[in-house]
């Protein structure tokens, strides 16, 4: 995540826990904890007692395993030989000194979403980028942001030349349908306040 991305990120989290105090913010996908450290950094600032709650099953996307672009064989169990982003996240909230304020979820998105009672401040969405992990996500997570709570999406992309489709086709387009208004526009990243219940299409 670019530094203008992130520093938007964490002007919507500051602003979403202000206006509901001790609600959480919630990230779907933490890989090695960057944004989740914006996101922390934000909370913290806030000081109205909310916490973030970052979730990954740390097994990588499918659009960043072996053979694509974005793999990392870094980030590879050398006994496994799968994909684990758990240890690099944890050292990167420690070594952010916000292991009180990002607790590290490792769960799929689906069954965090339906174990998540608390209604978010903030949602943000920046999980598998496929077409069925987009559609499971918005389906997992548009509903639970109450009036007042804000989204945030990353890789939306009006132009397919410069990326994927699936998130704005699946998460952004039918958020505004189901009552989300967008409030900004940062690279990638969109910002989105919750005006209405509305059910996406
Ligand atoms: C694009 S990366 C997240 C990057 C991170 N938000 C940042 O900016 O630093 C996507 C992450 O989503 C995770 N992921 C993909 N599908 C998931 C699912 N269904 N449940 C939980 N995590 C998932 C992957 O393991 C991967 O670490």
């Amino acid at each position: 995540m670019p530094d203008d991305e992130g520093a938007a990120l964490h002007a919507a989290a500051l602003v979403a826990v202000t206006e509901m105090p001790g609600c959480p913010v919630v990230e779907v996908g933490t890989y090695c904890g960057r944004s989740a450290i914006w996101l922390g950094d934000a909370v913290e600032r806030a000081g109205t007692g909310s916490r973030v709650l970052t979730i990954d099953h740390h097994r990588g996307s499918e659009e960043i395993q072996p053979g694509w672009e974005h793999h990392d064989p870094t980030v590879v169990d050398p006994t496994t030989g799968r994909m684990d982003t758990l240890p690099f996240a944890r050292a990167a909230i420690e070594a952010a000194d916000l292991a009180a304020t990002v607790v590290l979820v490792v769960a799929t998105s689906m069954d965090a979403a339906s174990l998540l009672a608390a209604a978010p401040a903030m949602v943000f969405i920046d999980g598998g980028h496929g077409d069925d992990e987009t559609r499971a996500d918005a389906a997992a997570w548009l509903a639970k942001v109450p009036i007042g709570g804000y989204l945030a999406v990353h890789d939306v992309h009006d132009d397919p030349s410069t990326g994927g489709q699936a998130p704005r086709r699946y998460i952004h387009d039918p958020a505004v349908a189901a009552g989300f208004e967008p409030v900004s526009t940062t690279g990638s990243l969109r910002i989105l306040v919750r005006r209405r219940l509305g059910v996406a299409p």
